[in-house]
């Protein structure tokens, strides 16, 4: 049994909280910038009601075993002040965030051989602060060293498919050249049946291809035919499937363009590889 503090209970914090609570044998805290007095996430297996103690600020909890942090990137500050007091004692925490600077967010708040970066495919949408819904599997990819096992162990028997990695990296870029593609639908505000379009499906090509090309000058290892299994990827989504960027575009929230297409473009300059599209495309969106 673990005492785990979820920080940033959204679409993922929520599938996360329902995934601990499954193995009946650990004790959840969830940090909230507000009293979330109860939550529920209807998940592929069930309606599934969580059992926890809710905290609002930093000072009202005394010591954990885990952290977990599932905000979106740009509320990374926010977060940080609660991983700074959480972590305080020694405990690790786990970074669930799209990009692939897990560690460079969260190394002022804590020692970095405490975080444990980690990727998540996860459809998942909030549909009001207490109510989540998943809409289909979970898939984590983690770091098969020491500290990565450990947390991977965490949810053993329950639902979710783990893939322990010795390449993180790799998962990580891969994830990215997935999501560089997501860009495109939030910039013309149009869901996944746009990449139909065959003009559309050529810059995607394109964007995919310089994300590649950073992530390999990186050290990550890519399939050739990455950018098209992206776009065949995209393709076969439902034509009103909304990707998270888009979602928040259409939200009217903040978006995740620093940590999705700015890390694809200050890599890029660091390795003087040209990131042409990237750079217009988070230029454009950054405007927006
Ligand atoms: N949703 C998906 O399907 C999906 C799939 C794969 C990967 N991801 C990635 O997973 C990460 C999380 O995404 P998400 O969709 O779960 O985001 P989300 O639904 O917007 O949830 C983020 C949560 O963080 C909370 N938060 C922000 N700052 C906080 C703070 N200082 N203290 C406490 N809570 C704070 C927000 O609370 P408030 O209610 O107060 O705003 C919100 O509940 C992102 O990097 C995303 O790209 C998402």
């Amino acid at each position: 049994m673990a005492r785990i503090a979820i920080v940033g209970v959204g679409a993922i914090g929520a599938v996360i909280a329902a995934l601990l609570q499954s193995i009946e044998q650990h004790e959840l805290l969830l940090c909230t910038r507000r009293p979330l007095p109860h939550l529920n996430v209807e998940t592929p297996e069930g309606n599934v009601h969580i059992n926890y103690t809710n905290i609002t600020a930093p000072s009202q909890v005394e010591s954990v075993d885990w952290v977990i942090v599932a905000t979106k990137t740009y509320d990374a500050p926010g977060a940080g002040a609660w991983v700074e007091h959480l972590c305080k004692q020694g405990a690790p925490v786990a970074v669930i965030q799209n990009g692939v600077e897990h560690r460079e967010r969260f190394a002022p708040y804590v020692s970095v051989e405490q975080i444990v970066p980690v990727i998540i495919d996860c459809p998942a949408e909030r549909r009001a602060p207490e109510s989540v819904h998943q809409r289909g599997p979970a898939e984590l990819f983690i770091q098969s060293d020491v500290l990565g096992r450990s947390f991977a162990a965490l949810f053993h028997s329950s639902a979710v498919q783990i893939t322990l990695t010795a390449d993180f990296l790799s998962a990580a870029w891969r994830k990215l050249c997935i999501n560089s593609a997501g860009s495109i639908s939030a910039l013309l505000g149009k869901p996944a049946g746009v990449f139909q379009n065959e003009a559309i499906g050529r810059a995607t090509l394109d964007v995919v291809r310089e994300c590649a090309a950073v992530g390999r000058a990186m050290g990550a290892i890519l399939d050739e035919d990455l950018p098209q299994k992206v776009l065949a990827q995209y393709r076969n989504y439902p034509a009103d499937s909304v990707n998270s960027l888009l979602a928040d575009r259409l939200a009217g929230r903040p978006m995740e363009t620093d940590a999705r297409i700015g890390a694809i473009v200050r890599f890029g300059q660091q390795h003087n590889i040209a990131t042409p599209l990237n750079g217009l495309l988070l230029s454009l969106l950054e405007a927006i």
